[in-house]
């Protein structure tokens, strides 16, 4: 499974339910990265999709603990269930929030991250790849501009496992 999220500085990814910077450049390469595959969503992140509804073009998986059905959309109940469902698809995009990113980092084995240089007050972060010995960045973009913030596009990849035999 791979990952996509848009992290500040301090791997900030959003506050009260929401992002307090879109840039425009990220939506784009949002849609172009996903479109097509199945996306794993938290039912919180859900609601804060435009009128709280499934993305387009995309299979949505949404976890949820709750007995609900949501149009549009497959629901999961589990870590284990949110798996098997991805395993149906050839590529499957953990897409937030915190909770599910924290929680479906260990079946991900590659993160898509836009780097935002701004600092706003989070209350939600994305784990600090930078801080952990299984990642390692493979690819780091030019910085770029939009109404002037800075950002790039990323990537880590988990790092192979030493071969100790
Ligand atoms: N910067 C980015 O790229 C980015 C991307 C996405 C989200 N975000 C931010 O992330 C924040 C939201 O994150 P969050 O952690 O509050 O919410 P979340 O992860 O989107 O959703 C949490 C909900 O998912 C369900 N859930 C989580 N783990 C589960 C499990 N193991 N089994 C079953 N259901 C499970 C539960 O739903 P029920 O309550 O229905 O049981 C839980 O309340 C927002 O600020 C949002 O803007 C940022």
């Amino acid at each position: 499974m791979e990952a996509i999220v848009a992290v500040f500085s301090d791997w900030g990814i959003g506050s009260e339910g929401t992002q307090q910077v879109v840039l425009k450049a990220d939506r784009k390469h949002f849609r172009e990265l996903t479109s097509g595959a199945a996306v794993l969503v938290g039912r919180r992140t859900l609601g804060d999709f435009p009128g709280g509804q499934p993305l387009k073009n995309r299979v949505n998986l949404v976890l949820t603990r709750q007995d609900i059905e949501i149009p549009g959309a497959t629901v999961v109940h589990n870590e284990r269930e949110a798996c098997e469902a991805a395993a149906e698809y050839d590529r499957c995009l953990v897409i937030g929030g915190a909770s599910v990113y924290r929680q479906m980092l260990p079946w991900v084995d590659t993160v898509h991250i836009t780097e935002i240089d701004l600092q706003p007050a989070s209350d939600s972060f994305f784990p600090n790849l930078e801080a952990d010995p299984d990642w390692v960045r493979a690819e780091t973009g030019p910085w770029q501009e939009e109404d002037g913030v800075r950002y790039r596009f990323c990537t880590y990849r988990r790092r192979e496992k030493e071969d100790l035999t």
